[in-house]
């Protein structure tokens, strides 16, 4: 097999590429690696933000916002586009909107501080991208199904539907525990469904990257 092991080494010269990140995105990252509050790293922040530009999305939504960092890559990633993201954590929540209007993008996101579940179904419109960033706390096979019905419903020919920790640190590959087997479970009915392409990028912990065929 060609593919490299990502050392140290490799770590830090993808390091050494990316983007510059702007005091809001720094402050940030130091903050929830300081208090260890799970979010993505710049290298997916700045996938994300490649996927949502190339695909030229508009309306985006998020299940799992934390305290706002995927959220600012990806708004930034389009022209003038609206988020819906949804975090049940309070105290996380006030500081994504903090957050959200340090990046002058408070007026583009809509932060909804209830369960993902519940409120995607009192959810009508239409999205151009949904990141579904809490596939690991799915407390089971039917509720990670529900999920990806109702992102699927609210997507378009073209929309794309991504997902985080596809990969929960190797776990799907011998999923012991229910969280490994709901994301396992969710990265079979991405590839078995006819109705998108997809793949999953070893970016971090696994990024799940579909798109609804026109
Ligand atoms: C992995 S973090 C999100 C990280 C964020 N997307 C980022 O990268 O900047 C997942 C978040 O989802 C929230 N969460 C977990 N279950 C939830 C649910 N059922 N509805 C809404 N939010 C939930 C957690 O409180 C947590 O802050």
């Amino acid at each position: 097999m060609n593919t490299v092991q990502v050392t140290d080494e490799v770590q830090d010269y993808l390091d050494s590429l990316l983007p510059a990140r702007d005091p809001v995105l720094a402050r940030m990252e130091e903050e929830a690696h300081g208090e260890g509050i799970p979010i993505v790293d710049a290298h997916e922040g700045a996938f994300l933000s490649l996927l949502v530009r190339i695909a030229g999305s508009k309306r985006l939504l998020e299940l799992g916002t934390a305290i706002g960092y995927s959220g600012i890559w990806l708004l930034r990633a389009t022209s003038g586009g609206t988020l819906t993201t949804f975090e049940t954590n309070h105290e996380r929540a006030v500081r994504a909107r903090s957050n959200f209007a340090a990046a002058g993008l408070a007026k583009q996101a809509l932060l909804l501080e209830e369960d993902a579940v519940q409120g995607l179904e009192k959810l009508s419109a239409k999205f151009d991208t949904c990141f579904i960033d809490l596939l690991n706390s799915f407390p089971s096979e039917d509720v990670t199904r529900k999920v990806f019905d109702l992102c699927m419903q609210r997507l378009d020919a073209g929309g794309l539907l991504i997902a985080d920790n596809a990969l929960r640190q190797g776990e799907v590959i011998k999923p012991k525990g229910h969280q490994a087997r709901n994301v396992a479970f969710y990265n079979q009915l991405v590839a078995k469904d006819p109705r998108l392409e997809s793949v999953v990028v070893p970016i971090r912990d696994g990024v799940s990257v579909a798109r609804v065929k026109d």
